[in-house]
């Protein structure tokens, strides 16, 4: 600790990078307030932090290990600092999240920077706050506004808390030198007097907000204990402070172990291993400042957009000019309800635009860092752009594909420098989605591959390294997954009863509801494309190309597994096509049973499981927690179950292999049953 100046010492957090509260750092902290409570020369403390952040929280890492557990743990470290006789002001720049910011509503004032984000993400690890943060911020800030940040778990600006009662400063620059003088006022003063208060919040009120929260949790909130037991937490609120702590902290130990909260973890540290190449794939990234999009349709668009927001000047390309134009509008619509919703100020919508470019003219393209296609998804179609591309881009730019199940390595080899080309698989809405997959060809050099990575984690969103293989990660499982559900309907299911075991488990939509809403016609399309060469002997199920025969196409055409009727938001049963999957269950020889929704999920995770398994094999996939990431930020898969992989690593080996076996079985010809082995590899 540094000497104290003018009476006030400072106990800086200094864990990098991100002052997370383990239990070395909760060990200094506890020491450095001792000394100072000790020190006659100290009159007041000031807790600040140090590099990006005052603190992001309790340490991810020691989760359900016995350090968590070992003194001081945090709630103890903070009943030392609000006890504290001396008053104890925490100065906030960067972000406190979650332990980070309870440490400073233990304090007895805080003064923040303007650009602080902070918040109790907690939620979205499966817990709730469990260091005073469901009993102080509601007696602070009220219970509405509390309960809105615990439940979305989102940061917000010091900026937009300034007059919610959080902070008795937000201030433009370093907020230390203010929280010093804070402090010193304060310890004049005779202690401090900002604290959350000590007794509880009127019962009736709080009584009646929890109840009304409570109804108003949704069908996947409600598969989460955590947000039930935020409500409970929030409900001790009306206890005298001590009392509302020691419920929290039951509450709070009482989810660290849940499935949740362990597969929560879990894809905390599978995301952040995700975007990092493995070591021998990893080179220093080439800058982008110039991106060329080529294509305006809905993929190019929606990645322009992306770009945009991540600060980068847009070269759009087109084929026509109606195309063109229609892209052009479809950004700057999107950017001016933007600015209507009041989430960008219209100087900034502005100035975004102003940075795309949208011309015919693809001489342009020379001054791109990087180019990323769009274009329909036909090979000729796309090897001509490339082609194209190769003639203008100047040496060493970085040249992407946005295919989704074409061969990188064909479009490539239109160019005469495959070492630069790679895919970057965006999902749709490409400006909203997480996931980016980054498709490593067969000559692709390291140093674009690590461009690539480089700017999914400039744009926001979670890169996964991804070989070069037919639907890559994400396709490639799904597709797994819609087959063996088709299995299922041929054996006595009906759409409804498999998309509502998959939505019962938490998925956002089943997958025939999902195929309706994407259109049938495309896997029509590509199911036409390869039929010459399909095995007959492979297991086909042909419900989907009846459809598309009858005209059929999903949602478009108000009519494919279900109908739709005008105005209403979900598609209703249909007999026609009850009778079309009898008739292939007949077909088939098979004689229909009734599917229980455990069965249903059951098969359809193990179909994943078991291409995951494949693709790790393969290569295809690099890590198994990069396929559970895949599925978490691509497919809908919810998050609280960790992902196929995950899944599976909790389930008895044995029983696992034996009903893989029987679901080879049932896939017949052209199942191909994987070894689990790589799925247990860590
Ligand atoms: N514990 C341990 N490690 C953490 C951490 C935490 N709370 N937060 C971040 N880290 C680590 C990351 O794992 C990563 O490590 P790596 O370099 O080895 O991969 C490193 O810090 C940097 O993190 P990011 O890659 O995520 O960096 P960003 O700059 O993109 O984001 C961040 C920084 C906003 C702080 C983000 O990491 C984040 O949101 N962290 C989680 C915060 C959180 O959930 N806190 C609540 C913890 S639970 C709690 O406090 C319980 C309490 O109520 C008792
Ligand atoms: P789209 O049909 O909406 O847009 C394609 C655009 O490319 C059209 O505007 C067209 O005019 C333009 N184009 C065609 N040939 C061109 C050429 N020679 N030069 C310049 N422009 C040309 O298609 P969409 O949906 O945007 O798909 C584009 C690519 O993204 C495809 O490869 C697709 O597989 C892939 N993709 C699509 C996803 C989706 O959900 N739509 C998701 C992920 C990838």
């Amino acid at each position: 600790m540094p000497e104290p100046r003018d009476g006030v010492a400072v106990i800086l957090l200094d864990h990098p990078p991100v002052n997370s509260l383990d239990h070395a750092l909760r060990a200094r902290v506890a020491a450095q307030l001792q000394a100072a409570l000790a020190d006659p020369a100290v009159a007041a403390v000031v807790i600040a932090g140090s590099g990006q952040a005052f603190s992001a929280g309790a340490d991810v890492g020691e989760f359900g290990t016995p350090r968590q557990q070992q003194s001081p743990v945090l709630p103890e470290l903070l009943d030392g600092i609000a006890a504290s006789a001396k008053p104890v002001v925490a100065a906030i720049a960067g972000v406190a999240l979650g332990g980070g910011l309870e440490l400073a509503l233990a304090c007895h004032a805080r003064v923040a920077q303007d650009s602080a984000r902070v918040g109790l993400p907690e939620i979205r690890l499966g817990l709730i706050p469990g260091a005073g943060g469901t009993q102080r911020l509601p007696r602070l800030i009220g219970l509405a506004a509390a309960h809105a940040m615990m439940a979305d778990g989102q940061p917000r600006t010091a900026a937009t808390l300034a007059q919610s009662g959080l902070f008795d400063q937000v201030v433009p620059d370093d907020p230390l030198p203010v929280a010093r003088a804070l402090a010193l006022r304060l310890a004049r003063q005779g202690g401090g007097s900002c604290q959350a208060r000590q007794a509880g919040l009127p019962a009736a009120q709080v009584q009646a907000f929890v109840d009304q929260a409570r109804r108003a949790l949704k069908p996947r909130e409600r598969m989460q204990p955590a947000y039930g037991a935020l409500l409970d937490a929030l409900l001790a609120t009306s206890l005298p402070l001590p009392q509302g702590l020691a419920r929290e902290r039951a509450l709070f130990l009482s989810l660290v172990s849940t499935p949740a909260a362990q597969a929560l973890r879990y894809q905390f540290k599978a995301e952040r291993e995700a975007v990092k190449l493995p070591a021998a794939l990893q080179a220093a990234p080439l800058p982008v400042r110039t991106a060329a999009v080529i294509g305006a349709g809905t993929m190019g668009s929606g990645i322009a957009i992306a770009l945009l927001d991540a600060g980068l000047s847009v070269l759009l390309l087109e084929q026509d000019e109606a195309a063109l134009a229609r892209g052009r509008q479809a950004i700057a619509d999107y950017f001016q309800a933007r600015a209507q919703a009041g989430k960008l100020d219209q100087a900034q919508a502005a100035q975004r635009q102003a940075r795309l470019h949208a011309t015919l003219d693809w001489t342009v393209l020379a001054q791109a860092d990087l180019v990323i296609e769009a274009v329909f998804e036909e090979l000729a179609v796309k090897q001509a752009v490339f082609r194209e591309i190769d003639r203008h881009a100047r040496p060493g730019a970085v040249l992407a594909t946005n295919t989704s199940y074409l061969d990188v390595d064909e479009i490539a080899a239109a160019t005469g420098r495959a070492q630069d080309c790679l895919g970057l698989h965006f999902f749709s809405p490409a400006h909203v989605m997480k996931l980016l997959e980054v498709v490593r060809g067969a000559r692709t050099g390291k140093q674009a591959l690590a461009t690539g990575m480089a700017l999914g984690k400039a744009l926001g969103k979670v890169p996964v390294l991804s070989g070069n293989a037919f639907g890559f990660i994400g396709n490639r499982i799904y597709n797994a997954y819609r087959r063996q559900c088709e299995f299922m309907i041929e054996d006595g299911a009906w759409p409804e009863d498999v998309d509502r075991a998959m939505t019962g488990m938490g998925f956002a939509m089943g997958p025939f509801a999902v195929a309706d809403l994407s259109g049938l016609d495309i896997a029509w399309r590509m199911r036409r494309a390869q039929a010459a060469r399909r095995d007959p002997r492979e297991r086909y199920v042909d419900v989907l190309d009846r459809l598309c025969e009858m005209g059929r196409l999903g949602r478009k055409t108000q009519a494919g597994y279900y109908t739709y009727d005008q105005g209403k938001s979900s598609g209703q049963t249909d007999q026609t096509v009850r009778q079309l999957i009898e008739q292939a269950s007949a077909r088939r020889g098979i004689e229909r049973r009734p599917l229980a929704a455990d069965e249903i999920r059951r098969r359809a995770l193990l179909a994943m499981a078991n291409e995951a398994a494949l693709l790790l094999a393969e290569g295809v996939a690099a890590r198994p927690g990069d396929v559970d990431v895949v599925l978490v930020q691509g497919y809908g898969f919810p998050r609280w179950e960790g992902g196929p992989v995950f899944w599976a690593r909790q389930q008895p080996r044995e029983r696992l292999e034996a009903e893989l076996d029987q679901l080879a079985r049932a896939g017949g010809h052209g199942f191909v049953r994987a070894d689990l082995d790589p799925l247990f590899l860590s």
